[in-house]
């Protein structure tokens, strides 16, 4: 750095330089020397200086140097000499920096040579520098990032259901892409390949079982995330999109769960499809869209193309960009605290997010993973029998767990249209669930609203207990 301060011109020389290209860009210039881009951009100015780019800038102004840019900054400035970037930034001269005049006293240019590492005395590593200058677009986002603190209360433990849920995604992102390399989606080898897996590829049972494992856990923490934020009544102002983006993500969960289900191609598979596809036909335009799931007017083999289809390409292509927006959101908008804890000092203070909240986060991962590979390895799902379309249904057919409610609610509304009724119960019910911060004013006026608490109770009873009551007649 010292060699560059030695270079860098006083404030006699005449031009105004503006360096174009990334590179060592040094300028000497008694003006405002403005260099627009990357690179090590040394500046002796006597005016203002104001490198608006990342790299090592080198600055010897008298006048007032702003570099705004990453990388060491190293500032021969008089003036208000001001990095607002990370690196090293030293200020090295109180006066404009001496001219290079030779022996003779001709003037002599200075050398234009890069700084092989500009960052050599910084404490941020060459490999970051190397990022930093190309993505240096992104730093202010990192530098905001940075400075993400999550509140701490009595409830912030409900805070680590969100990042479960995403770590269970991320296991079934892994797991699924392994189980593809042997999985054949047809009706003739569907199930062979399911038994292939399991018996003999090495690991193969593991892989299965942490997928079906990590799709129930998923799902279940996903549900525990949605009621702990609703509880929590995070969805208010300015977080409504967080919710709106959450609901989708579970649609598109139970989507996953729906579609999967039927790729082993079982008996029980194959007939909990046909009856879960056979429901909705009752709706208006549900005729039409059954028949674009099935492939045709039955399950077959088409539906299982179909259904493998959504479950490895639509659903997770749709599922990441909504991911995508609900994780932004999350890190522009911050954690929010429930209303009035704040007023009343029950905030314990605050933690950065990024690494103290995150490094929190992995302990919850690494449990949930510890629980993940304990049920995977204790409590195996069954392959069961190959389907066959001509055999009779067999007992106790039932979807799977998380749509054990409404579930029960058809079957409790036997009546003549009963279905419809449950049906448009359950589409008005997930409509208002959805609006919700749009409806609970008190709530985006930080007032209490304890009638949308007690909307989530009855929501949250209303799950729990039809639930209960399948797998009381049903069993697991
Ligand atoms: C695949 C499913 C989902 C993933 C991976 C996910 C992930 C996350 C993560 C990592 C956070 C930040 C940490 C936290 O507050 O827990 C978060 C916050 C949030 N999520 Fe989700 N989420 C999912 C589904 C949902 C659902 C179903 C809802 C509600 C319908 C929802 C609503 C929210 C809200 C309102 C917040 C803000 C919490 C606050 O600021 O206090 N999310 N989500």
């Amino acid at each position: 750095m010292a060699e560059n301060n030695q270079n860098a011109m006083a404030g006699s020389a005449p031009a105004k330089p503006k360096p174009a290209v990334p590179g060592a860009a040094k300028q000497a210039a008694p003006g405002a020397a403005k260099p627009a881009t990357p690179g090590a951009a040394n500046q002796a100015a006597s005016g203002a200086a104001k490198p608006a780019a990342p790299g090592a800038a080198n600055q010897a102004a008298s006048g007032a140097a702003k570099p705004a840019a990453p990388g060491a900054a190293n500032q021969a400035a008089s003036g208000a000499a001001k990095p607002a970037v990370p690196g090293v930034a030293k200020q090295a001269a109180s006066g404009a920096a001496k001219p290079a005049v030779s022996n003779s006293g001709v003037y002599k240019p200075p050398v234009e040579r890069a700084d092989s590492n500009p960052y050599k005395d910084s404490r941020i590593s060459s490999v970051s520098a190397w990022f930093q200058e190309r993505f240096y677009v992104m730093l202010p986002v990192i530098d905001y990032l940075k400075k993400k603190e999550v509140p701490k209360h009595r409830l912030s433990f409900w805070y680590y259901f969100g990042g479960l849920t995403l770590f269970f995604f991320l296991i079934q992102i892994i797991t699924g892409l392994l189980l593809m390399q042997y999985y054949k989606p047809t009706e003739a080898e569907a199930f062979a390949s399911f038994v292939f897996i399991q018996r003999e590829i090495s690991f193969g049972w593991l892989i299965r079982q942490l997928h079906a494992w990590s799709a129930n856990l998923m799902v279940m923490m996903a549900f525990i995330h949605m009621f702990s934020t609703f509880f929590m009544k995070s969805y208010r102002k300015p977080r409504e999109l967080m919710w709106v983006s959450g609901f989708v993500l579970l649609v598109l969960s139970l989507g996953f769960g729906f579609t999967g289900y039927l790729l082993p191609w079982n008996e029980l598979a194959f007939f909990a499809t046909q009856v879960g596809t056979e429901t909705p036909k009752v709706a208006p335009g549900g005729a039409f869209l059954v028949n674009i799931l099935r492939g045709g007017e039955e399950v077959s083999g088409e539906t299982l193309t179909r259904m493998f289809s959504l479950h490895v390409v639509l659903l997770p292509g749709l599922l990441m960009l909504v991911l995508s927006a609900h994780l932004l959101l999350v890190q522009v908008l911050g954690t929010s605290a429930p209303i009035g804890y704040k007023e009343s000092g029950m905030i314990k203070g605050y933690e950065k997010f990024f690494p103290t909240f995150l490094a929190k986060d992995a302990i919850g991962w690494i449990i949930g993973f510890g629980l993940l590979v304990y049920l995977a390895a204790v409590f195996p799902w069954g392959i069961g029998v190959k389907a066959n379309a001509l055999n009779p249904a067999p007992m106790g057919i039932k979807p799977e767990w998380y749509f054990w409610a409404q579930f029960q609610l058809l079957k409790d509304l036997k009546f003549e249209g009963g279905e419809l009724v449950a049906i448009g119960l359950i589409t008005v019910g997930a409509i208002v669930w959805l609006l919700v911060p749009f409806i609970d004013f008190k709530a985006s006026r930080e007032e209490k609203s304890p009638i949308f608490t007690m909307l989530g109770l009855i929501v949250l009873a209303f799950l729990l207990i039809n639930t209960w009551r399948v797998f009381a007649e049903y069993g697991w």
